[in-house]
């Protein structure tokens, strides 16, 4: 920003900005806690019904299973969308460029940072997880000779990337598969000898999902750090897009290098918006993929991996508030949340012998995100059958060795709703 700008924007603008925001947020914040406080009160009906399922705009008949794919936005965080929004249309420039910004702003990177276990300055607000390993592929001092490695469980968003950019910087890409047959009982011991027996010589880069979009097999990453490390590989990059939310994460815990998320899915954000840690120390090592003014500004921290010019600052401070939805609900009440319907789907899927539960049995090694198979169905058809007929949104998965239906339940669910799933799919 220019100093005539920042000049412009002192004294009474600046104050009248700052209050529009403060105002906004506070409305957000009293309308989230009275969620989570008349919720636990006052829930009668226990598991068969999610005490928040009200405070989501789904569809009336909508069994939504499918958060894993895209989130929905709780009705107090897209009320406080909204309102950022008329503001910044009420003076587009002053809204976008002006000083009173930078401290809302700066205060959702320190709530996230503070979630993810890092410092403020290791953490970039990005798109989504895509662009951040778009960063990587591309910044990283890789060339002739280095090898960046990652299983079959990995996400498009976090491999194509590589291949895309090895042609032209020199380096190469090697996946390794990961079966998706007998994944149940799987024990981490495995998890990590299947990594280990992976890398090679050459490998500098080991990228893996903190938790995979297919079967949600939770990574044992620090143990895989470690023992990859000692391997020699240089750098681990994790795709955190399906856990961020769902289950705690501190990124020093998991020994990441790099750790990716999309805030659509279990932050349940509006869309667009991601997180990426690097740590401090490698920061000096990637170069960024973004280039504007702002590097000169911030250099020395994460931000120069967000410096893409002209932002969606409304879409930016609701994560704020999105943030504040999952902690006033809490991060115990969630997870014994999520565990409560694994429990019930595995119940049912058990009493039925046309499905197969495929997903790693333990909490330990696996998410809210599971595959069940349907004996002798094609899991396509049924997913299209079931939405058309039922209103049932899950996620087919026609891979080798695995063909199933992925049930990802979130807050909004409850077990009435698994059970009008396992109906269908066996109807
Ligand atoms: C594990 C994982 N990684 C990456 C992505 C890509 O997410 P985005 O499109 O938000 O970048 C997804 C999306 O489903 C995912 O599940």
């Amino acid at each position: 920003m220019t100093s005539s700008r920042r000049q412009l924007l002192q004294g009474a603008g600046a104050a009248a900005v700052l209050a529009q925001i403060g105002m906004i947020r506070r409305q957000a914040r009293a309308a989230t806690s009275a969620v989570a406080e008349i919720d636990t009160a006052t829930n009668t009906e226990g598991p068969a019904r999610s005490p928040w399922r009200r405070h989501y705009g789904l569809e009336a008949d909508l069994v939504y299973l499918n958060h894993a794919s895209v989130g929905t936005v709780p009705l107090p965080v897209q009320t406080a969308h909204e309102s950022y929004l008329r503001l910044c249309e009420t003076n587009p420039w002053l809204y976008m460029w002006s000083e009173p910004w930078i401290e809302p702003r700066e205060a959702v990177r320190k709530r996230a940072a503070a979630l993810l276990g890092c410092d403020w300055e290791e953490l970039a607000i990005i798109h989504n997880t895509t662009e951040f390993f778009n960063v990587l592929a591309q910044g990283l001092p890789l060339g002739a000779g280095d090898e960046v490695l990652f299983s079959s469980l990995n996400h498009s968003g976090a491999s194509v990337c590589w291949s895309h950019h090895a042609a032209t910087r020199g380096y190469e890409v090697r996946h390794f598969e990961f079966p998706l047959d007998g994944l149940a009982d799987l024990s981490e011991d495995e998890i990590v000898e299947r990594h280990l027996r992976a890398i090679g010589p050459k490998t500098r880069v080991l990228v893996l999902p903190h938790v995979d979009n297919t079967v949600g097999l939770r990574h044992p990453v620090a143990r895989i750090a470690a023992a990859a490390r000692a391997r020699g590989v240089r750098w681990i990059a994790v795709d955190g897009a399906q856990t961020v939310g769902m289950v705690p994460v501190d990124v020093r815990a998991l020994d990441a290098d790099f750790f990716a998320t999309s805030c659509h899915k279990w932050l349940q954000s509006p869309k667009g918006l991601g997180l990426a840690y690097v740590r401090r120390e490698l920061q000096s090592e990637l170069r960024p993929m973004w280039v504007t003014w702002g590097q000169k500004f911030w250099q020395g921290d994460a931000r120069v991996y967000e410096d893409y010019g002209t932002r969606a600052m409304a879409t930016e401070l609701a994560l704020g508030d999105a943030l504040e939805f999952q902690a006033a609900i809490g991060a115990t009440e969630r997870e014994a949340h999520y565990l409560g319907l694994r429990r019930r789907l595995r119940e049912l899927v058990e009493a039925h012998d046309q499905l197969v539960w495929l997903s790693p049995r333990s909490w330990a090694l696996g998410a809210s995100l599971i595959a069940v198979g349907v004996r002798d169905r094609s899991s396509a058809e049924l997913a299209g059958k079931m939405f058309e007929r039922h209103g049932i949104v899950v996620r087919p998965f026609s891979l080798p060795g695995l063909d199933a239906l992925r049930v990802s339940p979130n807050l909004a669910n409850d077990e009435r709703d698994l059970e009008r799933f396992v109906d269908a799919a066996i109807a």
